[in-house]
């Protein structure tokens, strides 16, 4: 009779410490994000023989350019080498009123971290508040070590998406005319 109440309270306690577990070691809310190359690659920090490439999101770029607040859906990637092999991603991620769960000591903004094995699924060894300790320190800096390079990094990318977006009138035109010949042809 006892047991039958005692297992699924036992049951509910290890699935609930579980989950506080998996939330120290990396979280529910960074997906890795599987696009990072098509933002804009904006730095490169070599020290030792670790080489670390760093990428954001061109809208995070672009308001970085213009002085403005890293937007919320900011994006960071960092692939980390060591001796040239791909070692981990590390990555941070801010959304509007994601930083609410945590204690004033530990919160970092609205910012979220996750560390990726090579193979971007996540690293749950990786404690997350470790990053966010870190991260802390740069508070005048949106917790971006890296926020002046963000600052001064050319929208390269950028640029060329809209000179093919300049293009578009042309491509329009020319298929608005093809269009209107096969429908000449069609009703002549
Ligand atoms: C001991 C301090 C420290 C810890 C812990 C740390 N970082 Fe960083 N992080 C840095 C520094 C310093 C930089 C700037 C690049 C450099 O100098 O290597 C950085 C850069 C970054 C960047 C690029 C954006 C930026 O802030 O410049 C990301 C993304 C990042 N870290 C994510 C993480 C994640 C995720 C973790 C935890 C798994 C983590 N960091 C843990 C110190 C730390």
């Amino acid at each position: 009779m006892e047991t039958r109440t005692i297992i699924p309270t036992t049951l509910a306690a290890t699935a609930a410490v579980a989950a506080m577990l998996a939330w120290a070691q990396g979280n529910d809310r960074v997906a890795f994000p599987e696009n990072y190359k098509g933002g804009i690659h904006y730095a490169t920090v070599e020290r030792g023989n670790i080489r670390e490439e760093i990428y954001a999101n061109r809208e995070a770029i672009e308001a970085a350019n213009k002085g403005q607040p890293l937007p919320s859906g900011t994006v960071i990637t960092m692939e980390d080498f060591r001796d040239g092999r791909l070692f981990r991603y590390i990555v941070m991620e801010k959304r509007q009123g994601w930083g609410e769960r945590y204690a004033q000591d530990i919160r970092n903004g609205d910012w979220e971290f996750q560390s990726f094995q090579p193979d971007r699924t996540v690293n749950r060894s990786e404690n997350v508040t470790r990053c966010m300790g870190c991260h802390k320190a740069q508070v005048r800096n949106d917790h971006v070590f890296t926020l002046d390079r963000m600052r001064s990094a050319k929208l390269s990318q950028a640029e060329s998406s809209l000179r093919h977006a300049a293009l578009m009138p042309r491509i329009t035109d020319s298929l608005t005319q093809a269009l209107l010949r096969t429908w000449h042809e069609g009703t002549n």
